[in-house]
């Protein structure tokens, strides 16, 4: 039922095993880059210590509080952690969602800031727990180069953010001052994650083999525990480092140039932040809808579907929503919902239209879950070869709005990742709350440390 000229123009999204094992190994190459000392700069993989290591050696109980940044939404939360009567932990979370104003995303760092500060008042207020310095931990999804796990700069902004004065500053610092600014309440900051990090975490109390931590969201992340010995940017050798690969600016370099396709190159030239996040541009949320857009103005433009003409709001812009990719998939056979979404972009179509738009949003999405599929076997079959066991049991905790919202992403994500890992058997968890809770629990053990020291 798809025009045969529809199948041949998004051919050209399939990925073949021969490719994934490509892109596998180009992953891995960087990866091994960004953990040395003289080639760290310049990788695209960053591969970020993020000093939360293997041996926590116990933990405060009480409560906590929580800040969640980068994702779709920014959310304040009150974490209670402490022991059950029969030693099981207890982590109980309770949160408030705030969405962050664009003009605070794309203006000054202190802007940012203080509305963080400011959210965060309002939530004390409203726990009555104003008076309270509470220990905090932050999750803070972007790629930071840390100096210890309360202490780090911010690289550079991802995924739409861009507050000007925050790029080669100290996070935690902005936020302190931003709360002093204030002046009506107190906090403690113990540590800063990443939210592949807090996933991780979070996931490992639940399952001691999760030592890896993903994000298929907005953004696309992964982290793992790498030999101290393997981690040159910090020094030691005994025990594990959890690492923050930052993988989304995996192609920054050049390494996907025989992989991207032109609206791939149309997504990155439009967005804030051009030339980087290439891989990351592939797959997460962000940028997944656009890319849908791009090919079905294309479709237009060969006269392949809606008689050859696009309506305004298909040629604007964000205006095909990553959920209509969901929706779209998961419709049935009577397209009802793709007729109605088509609808709300003025697009009156025919049975045949609904095909194509469909098979246009398989065929983005599945090419995006094999990438990641891809990059995450990388990172798999490195822990199999570090750990040298014949067999690799582990767990990977995951979280995002694509990999728990998109209809079939995980299936097909899950079958690129098995296929390419013959030695690995792996379990994937999805998280609930885990930043808010991993995030707490990071700070429950960094606050102990810090009563031992201070
Ligand atoms: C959330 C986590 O559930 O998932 C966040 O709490 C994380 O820390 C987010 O950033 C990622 O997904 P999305 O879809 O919101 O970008
Ligand atoms: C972006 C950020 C990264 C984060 C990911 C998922 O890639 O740079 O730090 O983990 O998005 O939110």
């Amino acid at each position: 039922l798809v025009h045969p000229d529809v199948e041949q123009m998004l051919c050209e999204f399939k990925l073949h095993e021969e490719d994934l094992q490509v892109l596998m190994e180009r992953i891995q190459a960087e990866m091994e880059r960004g953990l040395h000392l003289e080639t760290n700069e310049e990788a695209s993989v960053k591969m970020l210590p993020t000093y939360v290591r293997s041996t926590p050696d116990g933990s405060e109980v009480g409560d906590f509080l929580a800040l969640d940044l980068g994702g779709t939404n920014f959310r304040v939360m009150l974490v209670k952690v402490g022991e059950d009567l029969d030693g099981q932990w207890r982590v109980e979370t309770k949160h408030k969602m705030y969405s962050i104003p664009e003009d605070a995303m794309t203006g000054t760092a202190e802007m940012l800031f203080d509305y963080i500060a400011e959210c965060i008042s309002d939530y004390l207020d409203q726990q009555n727990m104003k008076h309270k310095k509470l220990p905090l931990g932050f999750t803070f999804s972007f790629p930071v180069r840390h100096e210890d796990i309360d202490k780090g700069i911010l690289l550079n902004w991802t995924k739409g953010f861009k507050a000007s004065g925050a790029e080669g500053n100290n996070v935690v610092g902005l936020l302190r001052d931003a709360i002093k600014r204030r002046g009506d309440f107190e906090m403690d900051v113990v540590a800063m994650v990443n939210d592949t990090v807090a996933t991780m975490i979070s996931c490992y109390y639940e399952d001691h083999r999760c030592e890896v931590g993903m994000i298929v969201g907005t953004g696309c992340n992964a982290c793992y525990m790498e030999e101290m010995c393997n981690v040159e940017l910090v020094e030691g050798e005994e025990g594990r480092m959890c690492v923050n690969t930052e993988w989304g600016a995996f192609g920054d370099t050049g390494e996907l140039e025989d992989f991207r396709l032109e609206y791939d190159r149309v997504v990155d030239e439009g967005s804030l932040n051009p030339g980087q996040q290439l891989y990351e541009k592939m797959i997460g949320g962000k940028y997944m809808g656009e890319l849908v857009r791009l090919v079905l103005i294309k479709m237009v433009n060969e006269n392949l579907a809606f008689g050859g003409e696009a309506s305004e709001k298909l040629k604007t812009r964000g205006s095909f929503e990553t959920q209509f990719v969901s929706q779209i998939e998961g419709d049935s056979s009577d397209f009802k919902q793709t007729c109605n979404i088509l609808k709300t972009l003025n697009l009156q179509s025919t049975l045949g239209d609904c095909h194509a738009v469909r098979l246009a949003c398989e065929s983005v999405s599945t090419r995006a879950a094999a990438m990641c599929g891809a990059g995450l076997a990388g990172v798999l079959n490195r822990m199999h070869k570090n750990r040298g066991d014949d067999i690799l049991k582990i767990t990977v905790g995951v979280d995002g709005s694509v990999y728990k919202l998109h209809p079939f992403f995980k299936e097909r994500f899950h079958a690129t990742v098995r296929k390419l890992t013959p030695r690995c058997d792996i379990t994937f968890i999805t998280s609930e709350e885990g930043s808010g809770r991993g995030a707490a629990l990071i700070s429950a053990v960094a606050y102990k440390m810090a009563c031992l020291i201070g």
